[in-house]
Protein backbone atom coordinates (compact mmCIF):
# COMPACT_ATOMS: atom_id res chain seq x y z
CA UNK A 1 0.00 0.00 0.00
CA UNK A 2 1.24 3.50 -0.78
CA UNK A 3 0.50 6.65 0.33
CA UNK A 4 0.80 10.47 -1.31
CA UNK A 5 2.06 12.70 1.46
CA UNK A 6 0.68 16.59 1.54
CA UNK A 7 2.32 19.13 3.34
CA UNK A 8 0.38 22.39 4.43
CA UNK A 9 -2.96 19.86 4.16
CA UNK A 10 -4.84 22.12 6.75
CA UNK A 11 -5.95 24.59 4.61
CA UNK A 12 -5.74 26.40 1.16
CA UNK A 13 -4.31 24.48 -1.69
CA UNK A 14 -2.85 21.71 0.40
CA UNK A 15 -6.89 21.04 1.57
CA UNK A 16 -7.80 20.70 -1.86
CA UNK A 17 -4.83 18.74 -2.97
CA UNK A 18 -5.89 16.08 -0.12
CA UNK A 19 -9.87 16.66 -1.51
CA UNK A 20 -8.25 15.53 -5.34
CA UNK A 21 -6.42 12.68 -4.16
CA UNK A 22 -8.86 11.76 -2.04
CA UNK A 23 -11.61 11.21 -4.98
CA UNK A 24 -8.74 9.58 -6.98
CA UNK A 25 -8.75 6.65 -4.44
CA UNK A 26 -5.25 7.65 -3.09
CA UNK A 27 -4.34 6.87 0.72
CA UNK A 28 -3.03 9.84 2.16
CA UNK A 29 -0.61 11.22 4.88
CA UNK A 30 -1.53 14.67 5.66
CA UNK A 31 0.87 16.82 7.45
CA UNK A 32 0.26 20.26 9.01
CA UNK A 33 0.38 22.11 12.34
CA UNK A 34 -3.60 22.54 13.18
CA UNK A 35 -4.29 19.01 14.28
CA UNK A 36 -8.02 19.99 14.87
CA UNK A 37 -8.41 21.22 11.03
CA UNK A 38 -6.38 17.75 10.10
CA UNK A 39 -8.87 15.52 12.34
CA UNK A 40 -12.03 17.85 10.43
CA UNK A 41 -10.25 16.82 7.00
CA UNK A 42 -9.93 13.51 7.81
CA UNK A 43 -13.09 12.89 8.88
CA UNK A 44 -14.93 14.38 5.72
CA UNK A 45 -12.50 12.57 3.13
CA UNK A 46 -13.81 9.25 4.70
CA UNK A 47 -17.19 9.72 4.51
CA UNK A 48 -16.73 9.44 0.77
CA UNK A 49 -13.71 7.71 -0.23
CA UNK A 50 -12.56 4.28 0.67
CA UNK A 51 -9.49 5.14 1.44
CA UNK A 52 -6.32 5.48 4.56
CA UNK A 53 -5.50 8.44 6.26
CA UNK A 54 -2.61 8.92 8.85
CA UNK A 55 -2.27 12.21 10.53
CA UNK A 56 0.97 13.91 11.20
CA UNK A 57 0.66 17.23 13.75
CA UNK A 58 4.26 18.87 12.85
CA UNK A 59 5.72 22.26 12.84
CA UNK A 60 7.37 21.99 9.72
CA UNK A 61 9.84 25.42 10.33
CA UNK A 62 11.35 23.29 13.11
CA UNK A 63 14.86 22.24 11.78
CA UNK A 64 14.59 18.58 12.55
CA UNK A 65 11.40 18.55 11.59
CA UNK A 66 11.99 16.87 7.98
CA UNK A 67 14.67 13.91 9.36
CA UNK A 68 11.73 12.73 12.09
CA UNK A 69 8.90 13.15 10.29
CA UNK A 70 10.60 10.65 7.37
CA UNK A 71 11.87 8.10 10.33
CA UNK A 72 8.55 7.97 11.68
CA UNK A 73 6.26 7.59 8.23
CA UNK A 74 9.18 5.02 7.59
CA UNK A 75 9.52 3.04 11.01
CA UNK A 76 5.35 2.65 10.45
CA UNK A 77 5.90 1.06 7.32
CA UNK A 78 4.15 3.16 5.46
CA UNK A 79 5.59 3.88 1.65
CA UNK A 80 5.07 7.38 0.09
CA UNK A 81 5.02 7.43 -3.60
CA UNK A 82 3.98 10.87 -4.49
CA UNK A 83 4.85 13.66 -1.86
CA UNK A 84 4.22 17.43 -2.56
CA UNK A 85 5.84 19.70 -0.54
CA UNK A 86 2.80 22.60 -0.76
CA UNK A 87 3.46 23.75 3.18
CA UNK A 88 4.75 27.30 2.50
CA UNK A 89 4.22 30.73 4.12
CA UNK A 90 4.60 34.17 3.03
CA UNK A 91 6.40 37.48 5.12
CA UNK A 92 5.38 40.98 3.92
CA UNK A 93 6.99 44.49 4.86
CA UNK A 94 10.58 45.88 4.85
CA UNK A 95 13.01 43.48 4.73
CA UNK A 96 15.27 45.45 7.09
CA UNK A 97 12.16 45.58 9.84
CA UNK A 98 11.00 42.11 10.06
CA UNK A 99 11.55 40.01 12.79
CA UNK A 100 14.88 37.90 12.16
CA UNK A 101 13.29 34.73 13.76
CA UNK A 102 10.32 34.94 11.58
CA UNK A 103 12.42 35.35 8.64
CA UNK A 104 14.54 32.37 9.36
CA UNK A 105 11.35 30.01 10.05
CA UNK A 106 10.68 30.84 6.37
CA UNK A 107 13.56 29.94 5.42
CA UNK A 108 13.46 26.46 7.27
CA UNK A 109 10.00 26.32 5.51
CA UNK A 110 10.04 27.22 2.57
CA UNK A 111 13.45 26.31 1.39
CA UNK A 112 15.26 23.83 4.16
CA UNK A 113 12.87 21.42 5.21
CA UNK A 114 11.42 21.50 1.60
CA UNK A 115 14.74 20.62 0.46
CA UNK A 116 15.36 17.67 3.33
CA UNK A 117 11.97 16.19 2.35
CA UNK A 118 13.29 15.72 -1.21
CA UNK A 119 16.62 14.83 -0.47
CA UNK A 120 15.07 11.59 1.73
CA UNK A 121 12.19 10.63 -0.13
CA UNK A 122 13.70 11.09 -3.07
CA UNK A 123 16.50 8.66 -2.41
CA UNK A 124 13.95 6.20 -0.74
CA UNK A 125 11.93 6.57 -4.08
CA UNK A 126 14.68 5.61 -6.35
CA UNK A 127 15.43 1.95 -3.81
CA UNK A 128 11.64 1.76 -4.58
CA UNK A 129 11.96 2.69 -8.95
CA UNK A 130 9.01 4.80 -8.50
CA UNK A 131 7.63 8.02 -6.85
CA UNK A 132 6.65 11.42 -7.94
CA UNK A 133 7.47 14.97 -6.09
CA UNK A 134 6.04 18.02 -6.58
CA UNK A 135 7.10 21.04 -5.38
CA UNK A 136 4.43 24.16 -4.90
CA UNK A 137 6.80 26.77 -6.26
CA UNK A 138 4.63 30.52 -7.46
CA UNK A 139 4.71 32.96 -9.88
CA UNK A 140 6.66 35.67 -7.00
CA UNK A 141 9.64 32.67 -8.11
CA UNK A 142 9.98 35.06 -11.34
CA UNK A 143 12.03 37.57 -10.33
CA UNK A 144 12.68 39.95 -7.05
CA UNK A 145 9.46 41.00 -5.08
CA UNK A 146 10.23 44.09 -2.87
CA UNK A 147 8.21 44.12 0.45
CA UNK A 148 8.30 40.40 -0.13
CA UNK A 149 11.91 39.70 -0.62
CA UNK A 150 12.50 36.34 1.29
CA UNK A 151 9.53 35.03 0.16
CA UNK A 152 10.00 35.54 -3.84
CA UNK A 153 13.79 34.63 -3.02
CA UNK A 154 12.76 31.43 -1.37
CA UNK A 155 10.15 31.08 -4.14
CA UNK A 156 12.75 31.07 -7.08
CA UNK A 157 14.84 28.53 -5.06
CA UNK A 158 12.05 26.07 -5.33
CA UNK A 159 11.37 26.81 -9.07
CA UNK A 160 15.23 26.21 -9.94
CA UNK A 161 16.21 23.54 -7.37
CA UNK A 162 13.35 22.10 -8.65
CA UNK A 163 14.20 22.27 -12.42
CA UNK A 164 17.46 21.32 -12.07
CA UNK A 165 16.52 18.02 -9.70
CA UNK A 166 13.86 17.23 -12.47
CA UNK A 167 17.11 17.41 -14.82
CA UNK A 168 19.44 15.08 -12.92
CA UNK A 169 16.70 12.61 -11.99
CA UNK A 170 15.19 12.58 -16.23
CA UNK A 171 16.66 9.23 -16.87
CA UNK A 172 15.34 7.80 -13.27
CA UNK A 173 12.23 6.09 -12.45
CA UNK A 174 11.34 9.24 -10.15
CA UNK A 175 9.89 12.10 -11.82
CA UNK A 176 10.34 15.39 -10.22
CA UNK A 177 7.86 18.77 -10.60
CA UNK A 178 7.20 22.20 -9.80
CA UNK A 179 4.09 23.73 -9.84
CA UNK A 180 3.80 27.34 -10.40
CA UNK A 181 0.89 29.13 -9.36
CA UNK A 182 0.04 33.04 -9.52
CA UNK A 183 -2.37 35.11 -6.37
CA UNK A 184 -4.84 31.86 -4.67
CA UNK A 185 -7.73 32.76 -2.34
CA UNK A 186 -6.45 31.06 1.06
CA UNK A 187 -5.12 31.60 4.30
CA UNK A 188 -1.90 32.96 2.75
CA UNK A 189 -2.77 36.33 2.82
CA UNK A 190 -3.61 36.35 6.25
CA UNK A 191 -0.83 34.69 8.18
CA UNK A 192 1.70 36.72 5.48
CA UNK A 193 0.39 39.86 7.43
CA UNK A 194 -0.80 41.52 4.09
CA UNK A 195 -2.71 44.40 4.94
CA UNK A 196 -2.67 47.07 2.09
CA UNK A 197 -1.38 44.81 -0.78
CA UNK A 198 -2.70 44.77 -3.90
CA UNK A 199 -1.55 41.39 -4.75
CA UNK A 200 -5.27 39.99 -4.12
CA UNK A 201 -7.44 42.93 -5.21
CA UNK A 202 -5.28 44.10 -8.51
CA UNK A 203 -4.61 40.69 -9.94
CA UNK A 204 -6.89 38.25 -11.09
CA UNK A 205 -6.78 35.14 -8.34
CA UNK A 206 -7.54 31.61 -8.89
CA UNK A 207 -9.27 29.44 -6.54
CA UNK A 208 -7.14 27.23 -4.54
CA UNK A 209 -9.70 24.08 -6.24
CA UNK A 210 -8.78 25.02 -9.02
CA UNK A 211 -4.81 24.87 -8.58
CA UNK A 212 -5.03 21.64 -6.62
CA UNK A 213 -6.70 20.34 -10.03
CA UNK A 214 -3.51 21.46 -12.24
CA UNK A 215 -1.16 19.61 -9.63
CA UNK A 216 -2.79 16.55 -10.00
CA UNK A 217 -2.94 16.82 -13.79
CA UNK A 218 0.79 17.81 -13.61
CA UNK A 219 1.62 15.32 -11.11
CA UNK A 220 -0.14 12.11 -13.75
CA UNK A 221 1.76 13.95 -16.58
CA UNK A 222 6.04 13.72 -17.29
CA UNK A 223 5.79 17.34 -17.37
CA UNK A 224 8.25 18.86 -15.28
CA UNK A 225 6.69 22.23 -14.44
CA UNK A 226 3.53 24.09 -15.01
CA UNK A 227 2.24 27.58 -14.80
CA UNK A 228 -1.44 27.26 -13.50
CA UNK A 229 -3.68 29.44 -15.70
CA UNK A 230 -3.67 32.08 -18.20
CA UNK A 231 -2.06 35.13 -15.84
CA UNK A 232 0.82 33.01 -14.81
CA UNK A 233 1.91 32.33 -18.74
CA UNK A 234 1.69 35.94 -18.89
CA UNK A 235 3.37 36.84 -15.57
CA UNK A 236 6.36 34.46 -17.13
CA UNK A 237 6.48 35.49 -20.15
CA UNK A 238 6.86 39.30 -18.92
CA UNK A 239 9.87 38.22 -16.53
CA UNK A 240 11.64 36.59 -19.67
CA UNK A 241 10.96 39.44 -22.04
CA UNK A 242 10.98 42.23 -20.30
CA UNK A 243 14.02 43.98 -18.13
CA UNK A 244 14.19 42.55 -14.40
CA UNK A 245 14.23 45.91 -13.19
CA UNK A 246 10.19 46.24 -14.83
CA UNK A 247 9.46 42.75 -13.20
CA UNK A 248 10.95 44.57 -9.64
CA UNK A 249 9.15 48.18 -10.07
CA UNK A 250 5.91 46.31 -10.95
CA UNK A 251 5.82 43.59 -7.78
CA UNK A 252 6.82 46.15 -4.91
CA UNK A 253 3.41 48.01 -6.59
CA UNK A 254 1.88 44.73 -6.30
CA UNK A 255 3.01 43.99 -2.91
CA UNK A 256 2.29 47.66 -2.36
CA UNK A 257 4.42 49.29 0.18
CA UNK A 258 3.67 49.12 3.79
CA UNK A 259 2.55 52.39 5.57
CA UNK A 260 4.81 53.82 8.16
CA UNK A 261 3.58 53.42 11.66
N1 LIG B 1 -2.16 31.72 -2.01
C1 LIG B 1 -1.37 32.19 -2.96
O1 LIG B 1 -1.60 33.29 -3.51
C2 LIG B 1 -0.20 31.36 -3.43
C3 LIG B 1 0.35 31.62 -4.70
C4 LIG B 1 1.42 30.88 -5.14
C5 LIG B 1 1.95 29.89 -4.34
N2 LIG B 1 1.42 29.65 -3.10
C6 LIG B 1 2.03 28.59 -2.28
O2 LIG B 1 1.06 27.59 -2.04
C7 LIG B 1 1.42 26.89 -0.85
C8 LIG B 1 0.18 26.73 0.02
O3 LIG B 1 -0.22 28.01 0.48
P1 LIG B 1 -1.76 28.45 0.56
O4 LIG B 1 -1.94 29.56 -0.38
O5 LIG B 1 -2.64 27.28 0.46
O6 LIG B 1 -1.77 29.11 2.02
P2 LIG B 1 -2.50 28.69 3.37
O7 LIG B 1 -3.96 28.55 3.17
O8 LIG B 1 -2.00 29.68 4.38
O9 LIG B 1 -1.90 27.24 3.68
C9 LIG B 1 -0.59 27.06 4.15
C10 LIG B 1 -0.47 25.65 4.68
O10 LIG B 1 0.89 25.48 5.14
C11 LIG B 1 0.85 25.02 6.48
N3 LIG B 1 1.97 25.53 7.26
C12 LIG B 1 2.33 26.82 7.44
N4 LIG B 1 3.36 26.90 8.29
C13 LIG B 1 3.64 25.61 8.65
C14 LIG B 1 4.60 25.03 9.53
N5 LIG B 1 5.47 25.79 10.21
N6 LIG B 1 4.60 23.69 9.69
C15 LIG B 1 3.70 22.91 9.03
N7 LIG B 1 2.80 23.40 8.17
C16 LIG B 1 2.75 24.74 8.00
C17 LIG B 1 -0.46 25.54 7.06
O11 LIG B 1 -0.90 24.68 8.11
P3 LIG B 1 -0.84 25.02 9.68
O12 LIG B 1 -0.97 26.51 9.82
O13 LIG B 1 -1.98 24.24 10.24
O14 LIG B 1 0.48 24.50 10.12
C18 LIG B 1 -1.39 25.41 5.86
O15 LIG B 1 -1.92 24.11 5.79
C19 LIG B 1 2.55 27.69 -0.20
O16 LIG B 1 3.78 27.07 -0.48
C20 LIG B 1 2.47 29.03 -0.91
O17 LIG B 1 3.71 29.69 -0.94
C21 LIG B 1 0.34 30.35 -2.64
Amino acid sequence: MTYTLITGASSGIGKEFARVFAQKGHHLILVARRIHLLEHLKKELLKDNNIKIELFPVDLANPSSAKQLFETITARGLLVDHLINNAGVGSWGPFVEADWQEQLRLIQLNITTLTELTYLFARQMLTYHRGTILNISSTASFGGGPYMALYYASKAYVTTFSEALAEELKDSPINIQVLCPGPTRTGFEKAAGMKHAKMFTWVPTAMPQAVAQAGYDLMVSNRKVKYHSANTHVFNLTARLGPRSLWRKAAAIINGIPRKK
